[in-house]
């Protein structure tokens, strides 16, 4: 059924485990994700990001809500990287049980604005906020240790921007990643996230680390340890997707279609069994 977005990140801190976000872009990948969450019994969020809602409309949504609706487990739905007031202001109108508030690619007093004025509507509507403080680095970047550093979270501003903004979740820059991590591995600054969630814990705030994909085992478990409540998580399922259309073995388009789903499906399980979030739902 459909919960809260809230409630599921509660949940999910007062059991010290995190909730899987995994975005998706039309029927298959809705389908994956609930019928994973449902075979493991675990919560989930069904994420959409501008690019998805563009291509996919309000049917996409109107697709997500049904699904979290009629799911035997708590799903919600959740908007990802909302980087435009115009649009987030159309997107409060849609029934998304959460959203997120990108103003990271402003400066600090413009995203601490942008962010407040959009948060407080947001409540106005029940809705969760995630916001992010620092810059989410592309793969591609070749960055110097200076640039690496500039685009972590500081730890000062964190303190203002929250209490500035009332937001409910921080996405945090400790060197996570969007898409693929560097072949010498990723390069988190944990020490960070624990200074972080320190800050977050104590203001009720949960703690979102994006690009999820390709981080270890290893390092997905101590980053719960350390606090993280919500993983974003895209690269993967849809590298999954996109290899299993591709595999020329199913000439069918059901059948296609069908191998497809369970591609993302497996990807998706193997997630919320890391996460924890298996068999809490
Ligand atoms: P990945 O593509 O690295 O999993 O990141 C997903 C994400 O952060 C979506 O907001
Ligand atoms: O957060 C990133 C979005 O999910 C878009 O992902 O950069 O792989 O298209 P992409
Ligand atoms: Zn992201
Ligand atoms: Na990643």
């Amino acid at each position: 059924g459909r919960l809260s977005t809230k409630e599921l990140l509660l949940e999910a801190e007062r059991g010290s485990y995190a909730v899987g976000a995994f975005n998706v872009y039309n029927l298959e990948g809705v389908e994956a994700v609930v019928a994973a969450a449902e075979e493991e019994n675990s919560p989930a969020i069904l994420q959409i990001h501008p690019s998805a809602l563009k291509e996919g409309g309000v049917p996409l949504i109107a697709c997500c809500i049904s699904a979290a609706e009629q799911a035997s487990v708590p799903i919600t739905v959740h908007f990802d990287h909302g980087n435009s007031k115009q649009e987030l202001l159309e997107v409060l109108e849609m029934g998304f049980d959460s959203l997120m508030v990108d103003g990271s690619h402003l400066p600090f007093k413009d995203n601490v604005s942008y962010t407040k004025y959009i948060s407080s509507l947001a409540h106005s509507k029940k809705m969760l906020v995630e916001a992010e403080l620092g810059r989410l680095s592309g793969t591609e970047d070749d960055l110097t240790v200076a640039d690496y550093e500039a685009k972590l979270t500081d730890i000062n501003q964190a303190h203002e921007f929250i209490d500035a903004t009332a937001i409910d979740a921080l996405a945090v820059c400790i060197g996570n990643v969007h898409g693929k991590y560097p072949s010498s591995g990723p390069n988190l600054r944990l020490d960070l996230l624990k200074d972080l969630y320190g800050l977050c814990s104590k203001k009720g705030v949960h703690v979102v680390l994006h690009g999820a994909s390709g981080l270890s085992k290893e390092i997905i478990e101590e980053c719960i340890k350390l606090g993280v409540r919500k993983f974003n998580v895209n690269t993967e399922v849809r590298k999954a997707y996109m290899d299993a259309l591709s595999s020329p073995n199913k000439k069918d388009l059901i059948n296609v279609m069908a191998s497809a789903k369970e591609a993302m499906k497996a990807v998706i399980a193997e997630k919320m069994r890391l996460f924890g979030s298996a068999g809490k739902a």
